[in-house]
């Protein structure tokens, strides 16, 4: 039997989602295509999405993808299948849209590393620098920061900043480390990091290279400096995604969340794709926030249009200038 809108929000503030039941025989990939069409609603959904999540999405993509295709959609309802600062980006873009995100839950450990108060602090003590903000961060976070990026167009962004400039780099260190190798500017960084990125076993990558002698070892640039020096190829995932379509090799070792595997596969089945193992017992490198939107949640999410994504009007209005400045940079570059 269906809840009413009031019993389903009552769920909803205790768990951060809609947890009724659905009934098991729905055809959930049906149902949740008959409510887009209906709604005039949009799914946005992340290479580290469930691949059965992914397929059933209007578009797929990275950071700056999603990004881009927030902003520019006419759809009504924009349901985010991906993380809450995602969802808080496409809020900021189209404020007059409702944004939904099947579990509110679904946080980042990059986000949480770097608290706005906190943070504010730190620049005050570096008040002639322009802050870059890695857009894995809060909405709050933006309204602190000049230019956000993304792992796409992170060396478009620095680059665009005047070389006399200095800069302030968050919240991830490894990539700012990547940003200051790869671009020779000095930044001052904040030391946040990924926990899925982290976690990848240098041993058991280096046996895996042995083992594949022909295969090609490709990362995020959210991985660790000493991973990223073994690296053929450091792309985020949309780059990494193309590097398995372009390059010869038929097997690759894939240093990031094993999600965008599916769209690897897809693109190229003749080839092999190899997830990088993690440091621990469990053979998965799977991101525990990403992967708590599954399809029940995400049909639930549409039918009632809950959870939904607000924000202060303030951080609405301060917090998107970071965003726009992003966007445009990365539409002069090409990105
Ligand atoms: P990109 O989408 O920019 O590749 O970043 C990966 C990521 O960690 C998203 O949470
Ligand atoms: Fe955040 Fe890392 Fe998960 Fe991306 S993979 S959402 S950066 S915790």
């Amino acid at each position: 039997m269906e809840a009413s809108v009031a019993t389903a929000t009552r769920h909803l503030n205790k768990k951060g989602f809609l947890d009724l039941d659905v009934d098991p025989t729905l055809d959930l990939a049906a149902e949740i295509t008959r409510l887009k069409r209906e709604k005039n609603a949009i799914i946005l959904a992340h290479y580290y999405q469930d691949a059965d999540i992914q397929d059933i999405a209007d578009y797929v993509g990275d950071s700056l993808g999603l990004s881009q295709e927030a902003a520019r959609t006419d759809a009504d309802i924009i349901v985010f299948a991906g993380v809450h600062f995602m969802a808080e980006t496409a809020k900021i873009l189209s404020p007059t849209k409702k944004v939904l995100l099947p579990d509110l839950k679904a946080g980042c450990s990059l986000a949480d590393s770097c608290p706005a108060p906190l943070f504010r602090k730190f620049k005050e003590k570096y008040p002639d620098h322009v802050v870059v903000s890695y857009i894995n961060g809060t909405a709050e976070l933006k309204t602190l920061t000049d230019i956000c990026c993304t792992s796409t167009n992170a060396v478009q962004i620095i680059e665009s900043i005047p070389a006399d400039k200095g800069i302030i780099f968050a919240p991830d260190i490894n990539l700012g480390k990547y940003l200051v190798k790869t671009t020779g500017r000095d930044m001052v960084l904040w030391n946040g990091s990924c926990m899925v990125h982290e976690i990848f076993s240098h041993e058991k990558i280096t046996k895996l290279m042995i083992r594949h002698p022909q295969a090609q070892f490709i990362a995020h640039p959210e991985c660790e400096p000493h991973l990223l020096e073994k690296a053929d190829y450091i792309g985020s995932t949309s780059g990494l995604l193309k590097y398995t379509q372009t390059h010869p090799a038929t097997e690759f070792i894939v240093a990031t969340e094993a999600g965008i595997l599916h769209q690897m596969r897809k693109a190229s089945p003749h080839k092999t794709f190899i997830p990088a193992p993690p440091n621990n017992t469990c053979a998965c490198n799977d991101c525990p926030h990403m992967k708590l939107n599954t399809m029940e949640k995400l049909y639930l999410c549409m039918q009632y249009e809950l959870p939904e994504i607000t924000l202060p009007e303030w951080v609405i209005r301060e917090g998107r200038a970071s965003i726009d400045r992003m966007l445009e940079v990365s539409a002069r570059a090409g990105l």
